[in-house]
């Protein structure tokens, strides 16, 4: 089965050819970050208008480096939640049309159930006894959940970030740290000159002692004061100077104290869920902070420590791309699932 793919929820507008879910023939992603870096964030508006221009380019484009025709698509899956209304409303009216022209299936995937697809994208299609049950974690600009996936058209969300995302809060920390936009890269790539070199205490954020949230203001909010000063202090202290090598030692330490926080959570979620009676076999991973070197090395010593396979998924479909919804789409269509010419393009995640 040859599915297009269409993803179109943030900055994004993306398309791919995916054939079986797993084998991709081409994936386009036409990135805005020219448009939005000099305002340091999305600027909802200007990325409605940019996806506008640029949905039907990137759909030819991806037809043409797979060398297929549209004739030759089986189905079209579009990305319809959670995202900018506006965005997402485009890719959606684009995937209609093309599903309603050409008389082909339309799924509508959710764009944060995708990114756990991720890491299936160009590898043997794994079979569900060695997939399910699964411990999924996405960590990206918008979302940090954490989910027991016992099937691709069941999952249920364990936790979640109580206010910051994981990403967001690496681009705010970037941003204290005086980083150009995109900041989470930025940081990374800071952090990783400074390995193993000195850290300063961040705090790593644990919740009640049975939560599966997230939390990532109050270590936002330490490496603010540890830039700045604490306010109000009865002794005030000043900081150190913000040059070079103190930018690493922060960038080390946040991103100790952020990776720490992701393993505190899936060994939770593990043990859990193993007192529960159930055993994961897989770890799904996926969103742009996957693409973390240090988040990448914790993710595959929770796996090792608790015998999960994972499939780490490569760079490039960490961050938004439209071959994780074509695949997605594959495996729900396989699974009988379909929407029709009323699909909606809705703000918020399904679970
Ligand atoms: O999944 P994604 O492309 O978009 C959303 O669906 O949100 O994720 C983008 C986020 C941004 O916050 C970006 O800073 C972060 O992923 N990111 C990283 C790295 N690469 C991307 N954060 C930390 N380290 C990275 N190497
Ligand atoms: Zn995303």
């Amino acid at each position: 089965m040859i599915v297009l793919g269409l993803e179109s929820s943030c900055d994004e507008t993306a398309a791919a050819v995916v054939e079986n879910g797993t084998r991709v023939h081409a994936s386009i992603v036409a990135s805005q970050n020219d448009i939005h870096a000099e305002y340091a964030g999305v600027v909802p508006e200007l990325a409605s208008r940019a996806h506008v221009e640029r949905v039907l380019p990137v759909v030819r484009q991806a037809l043409g480096e797979a060398g297929l025709g549209l004739g030759m698509v089986d189905a079209i899956a579009v990305g319809h939640r959670p995202g900018l209304i506006g965005c997402l409303l485009v890719g959606v009216a684009a995937a209609k049309a093309l599903a309603w022209s050409l008389d082909k299936p339309l799924i509508g995937v959710d764009h944060v159930h995708a990114h756990l697809y991720a890491g299936e994208l160009g590898q043997p299609a794994a079979d569900a006894a060695s997939l399910f049950p699964a411990l999924g974690l996405v960590v990206s600009g918008g979302h940090t959940s954490v989910y027991e996936v016992t099937s691709w058209t069941s999952l249920r969300r364990l936790g979640a970030t109580i206010d910051d995302a994981m990403g967001e809060a690496y681009d705010k920390a970037a941003a204290i740290l005086g980083l150009p936009f995109p900041g989470g890269p930025n940081l990374d790539r800071l952090a990783r000159e400074h390995a193993g070199g000195e850290r300063i205490a961040l705090p790593v954020s644990r919740l009640g002692h049975d939560s599966l949230d997230f939390s990532f203001s109050g270590l936002k909010t330490a490496l603010l004061y540890a830039v700045k000063g604490v306010p109000g202090e009865r002794v005030p202290q000043t900081p150190p100077a913000l040059d070079d090598a103190r930018r690493r030692v922060l960038a080390a330490s946040f991103q100790h104290a952020a990776c720490e926080a992701v393993r505190l959570k899936l060994t939770r979620a593990i043990e859990q869920s193993a007192s529960r009676g159930m055993r994961f076999r897989r770890l799904l991973v996926g969103g742009g902070v996957t693409a973390n070197t240090r988040l990448r090395e914790v993710l595959g010593e929770v796996a090792a420590a608790h015998a999960l396979t994972m499939r780490l998924p490569a760079l490039d479909v960490c961050v938004d791309n439209a071959a994780m919804i074509a695949g997605l789409g594959c495996e729900l269509l396989r699974a009988g699932e379909r929407s029709d010419l009323s699909l909606l393009a809705v703000p918020t995640t399904s679970a």
